[in-house]
């Protein structure tokens, strides 16, 4: 019976154990998006994880969502993460990037006046943090069929950046409202016409634009090196789908076909009826590996299913990454400080916790 403690193959990577590290913006690059010296330090802290996957990180220089995040744009954003990659790998790690575009989430304030972009044109009811203070979400510019193949470029290239970087593979943003997302789900994505019918109506058009770019990560990195995290059931902002169950059945099969290293739901809390139906139905359709995050807290983990670890104390994969977390507490937790994204391979009978 495999334990937290045994290795994991996650498409090309052997993980020395079965701890992955949540995506967690730190916001720590500055206006230049350049990952720095603190963020090696920070990462290469937490290298003993079986993966870390990197922050959410802008694969276009006009798609910031966060002051202070980092970019995988160019030349200069590839030396920075260069460093981050060297000084994991010196202790030990594997580290893949969240590659990812906003869509809607971003603000004309954090980029230099270029009016944010998605499927659709309404905008976030809520307010985002700027430069200038809290502002209301813009009404985005609903972009063209024709303009598609551009962000797929910009997947593509994020991907070859980040493997020049030394990143061991690339996660695609799938989940929490951002662009994919926001092709993916009819809360917004209500496109149809001449020049918008092509991603837009149906399942299978609404999922083009994100299996498109998967296809073109495949293409840049192989497809044991790209994984995708999903959330299907976030109402993360602002954004809802008529039949999640059926939207993921469709995506999880696709993925199934191109035997990407894994993919991952982000829950909102794992113990509902309906995340645990979602999660069915992704075992159901996609057979490689499925990691599962959100909600698994030290108490209900140590309640609901006592993972076998020989620790004195099992703190949960939590949202331990936050300095001074819980997590900290014990020589013996150190291991998971940093979270998880979710815990691959373990029986069935824990199977909220993992699905193998
Ligand atoms: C400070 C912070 C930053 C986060 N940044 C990201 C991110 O960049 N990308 C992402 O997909 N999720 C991000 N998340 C979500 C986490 O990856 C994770 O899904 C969430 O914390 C739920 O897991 P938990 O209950 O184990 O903490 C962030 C969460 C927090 C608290």
């Amino acid at each position: 019976m495999p334990t937290l403690f045994d290795p994991l193959t996650l498409g090309a990577l052997t993980l020395p154990n079965r701890i992955v590290m949540a995506p967690l913006t730190r916001a720590r690059a500055g206006r230049s998006h350049i990952a720095n010296a603190l963020m090696a330090e920070h990462y290469a802290q937490r290298a003993s994880a079986g993966l870390l996957i990197a922050e959410a990180t802008m694969v276009a220089a006009d798609g910031c969502a966060f002051t202070g995040e980092p970019g995988i744009y160019d030349d200069a954003c590839v030396a920075g993460w260069r460093d981050v990659t060297g000084a994991v790998h010196a202790a030990g790690g594997r580290m893949q990037l969240q590659i990812w575009h906003p869509g809607r989430s971003a603000h004309s304030s954090l980029n230099g006046g270029v009016q944010p972009i998605s499927s659709g044109e309404r905008a976030i009811q809520g307010f985002i943090n700027t430069p200038d203070g809290k502002q209301p979400y813009e009404n985005p510019r609903r972009l063209r069929d024709d303009e598609l193949p551009a962000i797929v470029d910009l997947f593509r290239q994020a991907t070859r950046r980040a493997l020049q970087a030394g990143f061991d593979g690339v996660q695609l943003h799938g989940a929490h409202g951002y662009l994919l997302d926001q092709f993916l789900r009819d809360g917004v994505n209500d496109r149809s016409g001449p020049g918008y019918e092509r991603y837009g109506g149906s399942i299978e058009n609404r999922a083009r634009l994100l299996l498109e770019c998967i296809d073109a990560a495949i293409a840049e990195a192989g497809a044991d090196r790209v994984g995708l995290r999903l959330s299907p059931l976030a109402g993360s902002n602002d954004l809802q789908d008529s039949n999640p169950e059926a939207l993921l059945a469709y995506i999880a099969t696709q993925l199934g076909q191109r035997h990407i290293a894994y993919l991952e739901l982000r829950h909102m809390d794992p113990a509902l009826d309906a995340e645990r139906r979602i999660a069915a139905v992704a075992r159901q359709h996609f057979k490689g590996p499925l990691l599962r995050n959100g909600g698994f807290s030290a108490r209900r983990q140590r309640r609901r299913h006592r993972l076998r670890t020989g620790l004195p104390r099992q703190p949960g994969p939590g949202r331990a990454a936050e300095p001074g977390g819980r997590a900290e507490r014990t020589a013996a937790e150190d291991l998971l400080y940093g979270g998880c994204v979710g815990v691959h391979g373990l029986p069935s009978s824990r199977r909220s916790v993992c699905q193998p």
